[in-house]
């Protein structure tokens, strides 16, 4: 053990063994509080991590903590980080802390976990003793240089840092066994004296590897300690360091297993004094320990001491109280206790997955599963935010099943095909036949419900409609296709048809659509009413005709444009299946023939 030096300082930095949120950004709040101008973590070491940083709070500012996979490359890049603080766990902290001691940068290791097997605690011991290498632990809360350094969660909460004082140094050198007391003992030497210089728990574990004689030595040794506290279960290290003539500083002790630590209710593992613990405690008071019988007179005892030193001027009383700077409270937190309030950077009406079972729209899955509902009517629930009738739910699934393929030749079909040829992945490969979708492919069917509605609400003949929008310039949208004529009509729009006129309450947009149709087929034999009009005017009578949506409501769906979504939702699965088809035929790379191209760059 390095005696009579000061472990830590307002420089020290640690490397921390295992990522820890909470201790870690209390190591650093406590750092903002003592004025520190560098934070004491310097960095983490995550086995199983890939580097990176982790983003922390410094005062107000965030930081970004480096992450390392190993102790060597931490220990490479940070040297002086001399402090280890290892939080693995009973199983892998032995040897994670003994590569720890062997890096030369390493001075002082902290091992946290308890259980650690007592022939790993021997290894630790004979190397950290041979290589004079400091260990605080194992099953430590660990130390805590007032002020400065502070390891871990030692000294309890921020609000505790603030009320024990912890933030500036003190006279007093602490030492004791468990950190379980050492936060009730920081409270009562920040109540009686001027706090803690610097606290130590050696941890509670049956073979600590430095003594609490170690420090009591090391304490008497630093001269801004003053009166040395120490609460003990075994004493012998203790008496044969206060007989050994080298400790002239007061020590006040309270010895665990002879107190009675409370008037009543629990006790720490309190043994009654037994014939060899009152000769145990004769040969502390002998030494010239200032030893309590109980946690009252402790207190007493300790307060008496600093007085005496005060009276002596051993101890000059800290004329003006430091006060430390604000720590910012944490968004979380100060919203939990209801001091502030935040709004919220997104909306979402229309799902809930926070609870056990995922909502849409309210519904629960499993309610849904139990209804036997389906895709027809997840769609209403999460687009349309209500249950629709059975014919609603089914007229949108039969236009998925319609609409999810036209065969290898369409558009879309065709880009996704070309990109699956060219080695994309799936989702590169969809997308590419996705953004095929637009006014004159699949993406017309808005479009078609905005003007057919337009046209019908205004009583608008056909003939007026069609040649309006010639006049205009537009294409009426749903009407039209590259290969369906009147006399060679789509299927689809067929089956569709008869699905409304036998499940619909009314069919009135269709009905007009019909009308237009016929129309503009006396003009061409193209001019033929595809999948995109049929689904857009049966739509709009499926809205008018449920009586579920208000006029304001039906305005809003044609305006915002929620059509073009059944035709992509289905069209989804065909590019998807094409995709699939060309990789399992391990189709080459797609070149467009020459012969297939006319070369008219000749053409001004
Ligand atoms: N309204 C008015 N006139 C039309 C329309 C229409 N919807 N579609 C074609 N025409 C006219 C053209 O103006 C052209 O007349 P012109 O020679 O006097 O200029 C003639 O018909 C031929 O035009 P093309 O573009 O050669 O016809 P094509 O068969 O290539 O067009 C298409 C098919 C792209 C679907 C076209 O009809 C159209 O744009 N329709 C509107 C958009 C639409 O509904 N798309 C959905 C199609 S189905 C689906 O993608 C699943
Ligand atoms: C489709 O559904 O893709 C078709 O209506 C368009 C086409 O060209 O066949």
């Amino acid at each position: 053990m390095a005696v009579g030096r000061q472990l830590f300082s307002h420089t020290t930095q640690a490397l921390v063994y295992y990522y820890k949120q909470l201790p870690i950004q209390n190591m650093l709040d406590f750092d903002f509080l003592c004025g520190r101008e560098t934070p004491s973590v310097a960095a983490i070491i995550n086995p199983a991590g890939a580097g990176g940083f982790h983003n922390l709070f410094f005062g107000q500012h965030q930081i970004l903590i480096p992450l390392y996979s190993s102790v060597e490359d931490a220990c490479a890049v940070h040297p002086t980080a001399d402090v280890f603080i290892d939080f693995g766990s009973h199983r892998s902290a032995a040897t994670s802390s003994k590569l720890a001691l062997t890096q030369a940068t390493i001075r002082i290791v902290a091992i946290i976990a308890d259980g650690i097997p007592e022939s790993d605690l021997m290894e630790l011991i004979d190397y950290a003793k041979s290589n004079n290498k400091i260990v605080i632990g194992p099953a430590t809360i660990g130390a805590i240089k007032a002020g400065a350094f502070k390891i871990g969660d030692t000294g309890g909460t921020i609000d505790n840092i603030i009320q024990f004082k912890l933030y500036r140094p003190g006279s007093i050198g602490f030492v004791s066994n468990s950190g379980g007391m050492a936060n009730e003992l920081y409270h009562m030497i920040a109540r009686v004296t001027d706090g803690i210089h610097e606290g130590i728990t050696i941890g509670g574990d049956a073979f600590p590897i430095c003594m609490i004689s170690d420090h009591v030595l090391r304490f008497n040794n630093i001269y801004q300690v003053k009166m040395i506290v120490v609460v003990v279960e075994a004493v012998q290290s203790l008496v044969e360091v206060l007989t050994s003539g080298k400790i002239n500083k007061p020590v006040c002790v309270l010895w665990i297993n002879n107190v009675r630590l409370f008037k009543s209710g629990d006790q720490f593992n309190i043994s009654q004094g037994d014939e060899s613990s009152c000769g145990q405690l004769e040969a502390l008071k002998d030494a010239g320990a200032i030893v309590s019988s109980s946690y009252e007179t402790f207190e007493v005892s300790i307060k008496q001491t600093f007085n005496k030193l005060t009276e002596e001027g051993k101890i000059v009383p800290i004329i003006k109280e430091v006060t430390p700077p604000q720590i910012p409270e944490d968004l979380t937190t100060a919203m939990k206790s209801g001091k502030v309030r935040v709004p919220t950077r997104i909306v979402s009406t229309i799902s809930d997955e926070r609870g056990v079972d995922v909502q849409y729209a309210g519904v629960p899955l499993c309610v849904m599963l139990e209804k036997g509902m389906g895709i027809g009517d997840v769609i209403s629930l999460l687009w349309f935010k209500r249950s629709l009738p059975h014919y609603c739910t089914k007229f949108m699934e039969i236009c998925i099943i319609l609409c999810a393929d036209h065969g290898p030749c369409v558009s879309g079909a065709h880009n996704s095909i070309v990109t699956s040829r060219a080695g994309k992945d799936l989702v590169s490969c969809l997308v590419s036949g996705l953004l095929t979708i637009g006014p004159r492919f699949g993406g017309a069917v808005d479009d078609a419900a905005r003007y057919f509605k337009d046209a019908y609400d205004r009583n608008l003949s056909p003939y007026e409609f069609v040649e309006g929008m010639k006049k205009k310039g537009i294409r009426v949208p749903g009407i039209g296709h590259r290969i369906k004529r009147g006399d060679n009509r789509d299927k689809r729009v067929e089956l569709l048809q008869q699905f409304g006129y036998t499940n619909f309450p009314s069919t009135k947009y269709m009905d007009y659509a019909v009308k237009v149709e016929t129309y503009t087929l006396s003009k061409a034999n193209n001019l033929v009413m595809n999948i995109d009009g049929a689904i857009a005017t049966l739509f709009l009578d499926l809205l008018a005709g449920s009586g579920l949506f208000s006029k304001q409501e039906i305005d809003e769906i044609v305006s915002i444009g929620y059509l073009n979504g059944l035709f992509v939702l289905a069209r989804s699965i065909g590019l998807i299946g094409h995709t699939l088809d060309q990789k399992r035929l391990k189709q080459p790379l797609y070149r467009h023939p020459w012969e297939d191209v006319l070369y008219a760059c000749h053409v001004k």
